[in-house]
């Protein structure tokens, strides 16, 4: 008997067409994925556990009850990348007692080392890099077929274009979708180049087509991701472009995007944060530092000037534009005073968040060759940026008591009749309301500010 043509059921078994058309049914095999680094790797661990539900598999949230373990992987610091290793360590036991387990690596660690991962973990039975994970299912069958499966190529294909149509299943009212891919920027510290290739837009029409099919399937909100998202060139007037053309789809309220580049930031992108209203006012643009000899040295491309004279083009465009940014303490060479030059520009610029941290040697970076900062500086100096950051988040959370803000629902809370959601600047906003669904935006009042969240009250 051949099988044809599996498909889930939406209950967990799997209805599996025989050749002459009769149906039987079978347990479906269990895929557990654990999701490391950034929101690009959320997207695609989507995408690989849809590419597996096409081949009979469910997802499980324990790796305890798993066929196949994936873990997709983030190499961007060293603990990332060594977070990995101990968390394969703790499936020796899993796999002795379930030789059929297969256990397989995705993600830039995958692409970074490659067959390397096997040598220090034998128990390893695939590899896979971000590129070409549309692979999956014929590297599963090889792992299944008892061979060790590694891909780390960059196709000529494009994934996504082979990569099973998205499940028609309800979704949350949030959702990622990758436009672009890959980083031509090599900055002196940065593996992503190496782990995710050159610089990659998929085309307009394929986004809005999946724009539209989640927006059918609930999603209210959607983030376009890139590693530089607004050098995203598969509209011909580049991601303002695909920004507005996405704010013509009804019932997608909100889009962002994420992470930009500053030397990207072009004049239409700029506008649209005037005149598209979709567009949430909230923006991710990491600076790493403000001293120039340091930006320099990191090849940046760009100054500290040049930065502050754009986030003041930005704020002319929207005033409350919620400004959100990366930093790196102890970058080879960092003396005092360039790290104060990066408190100055932080002074200067006020952030609603940001995300810092200690500069890290990633072996085959530029930046890892260099005379490196002793690590009590570097823990000094974290300490002293993310006291000032920390601040600056309380002040502008302070700062919205009082005032009105859309709520989007993603959530039910712990307490009866509470609900959660994200203000249009991403704050977190927990709201005790009556006839609210998730799903549904509702101007919500500002009364109190905790540490990491709002509280509001429904107008
Ligand atoms: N493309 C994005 C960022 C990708 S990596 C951009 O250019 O902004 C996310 C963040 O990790 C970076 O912004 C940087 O702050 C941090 N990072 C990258 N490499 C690092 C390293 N070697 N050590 C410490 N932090 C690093
Ligand atoms: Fe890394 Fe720089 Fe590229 Fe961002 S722009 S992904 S920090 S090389
Ligand atoms: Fe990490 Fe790769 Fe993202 S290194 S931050 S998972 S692009």
């Amino acid at each position: 008997m051949r099988y044809v043509r599996p498909l889930m059921d939406g209950r967990g078994a799997v209805r599996l067409f025989c050749a002459n058309g009769s149906l039987t049914m079978s347990t479906p095999k269990k895929l557990y994925i654990k999701t490391y680094g950034c929101q690009m790797n959320v997207y695609d661990s989507e995408r690989m556990a849809e590419a597996m539900g096409g081949e009979g598999y469910v997802q499980t949230d324990t790796p305890d009850d798993a066929d196949m373990i994936l873990l997709n992987t983030c190499h961007i610091r060293e603990k990332a990348a060594e977070k990995v290793y101990s968390e394969l360590g703790r499936y020796k036991g899993l796999k002795a007692e379930k030789p059929d387990l297969k256990i397989g690596v995705a993600g830039c660690v995958a692409q970074a080392e490659g067959q390397e991962i096997m040598r220090r973990q034998p128990m390893v039975d695939l590899v896979v890099g971000p590129q070409s994970y549309h692979r999956l299912p014929q590297l599963e069958a090889k792992a299944r077929a008892g061979e060790k499966a590694v891909d780390t190529d960059f196709p000529e294909e494009d994934k996504f274009a082979h990569l099973k149509g998205r499940p028609k299943a309800k979704r949350g009212p949030t959702a990622f979708l990758t436009v672009q891919e890959g980083c031509d920027k090599f900055c002196a510290f940065c593996v992503v180049p190496y782990t995710r290739g050159a610089e990659v837009s998929r085309p307009s029409q394929r986004i809005m087509g999946e724009a539209r099919d989640l927006v059918e399937r609930g999603v209210r909100e959607i983030t376009l991701l890139g590693q530089n998202v607004n050098a995203y060139h598969g509209h011909e007037k580049g991601l303002g472009g695909l920004v507005r053309e996405l704010a013509t789809i009804d019932g997608l309220e909100r889009i962002r995007f994420t992470t930009s580049h500053p030397n990207d930031m072009d004049d239409d992108l700029i506008a649209a944060h005037a005149d598209c209203e979709k567009l949430m006012p909230y923006l991710h643009l990491p600076v790493q530092a403000g001293s120039d000899k340091i930006l320099k040295r990191m090849n940046r491309s760009h100054t500290a000037e040049q930065y502050i004279r754009l986030i003041e083009r930005l704020r002319e465009a929207r005033p409350d534009l919620h400004l959100s940014g990366d930093f790196i303490v102890g970058f080879p060479e960092e003396t005092e005073q360039d790290f104060l030059d990066t408190m100055a520009l932080i002074e200067e610029v006020k952030y609603g968040s940001a995300f810092s941290f200690k500069y890290s040697e990633r072996p085959g970076t530029p930046a890892a060759e260099r005379p490196q900062v002793p690590e009590d500086e570097k823990d000094d100096r974290l300490r002293r940026l993310q006291a000032l950051l920390g601040q600056q988040q309380r002040d502008l959370q302070n700062a919205m008591v009082g005032r009105e803000v859309s709520v989007l629902f993603e959530k039910k809370g712990r307490l009866p009749g509470q609900m959660i959601g994200k203000s249009e600047y991403l704050h977190a906003v927990h709201a005790v309301v009556e006839n609210v669904e998730v799903g549904e935006l509702a101007k919500v009042k500002i009364v109190a500010s905790q540490s990491n969240s709002l509280t509001g009250e429904l107008i």
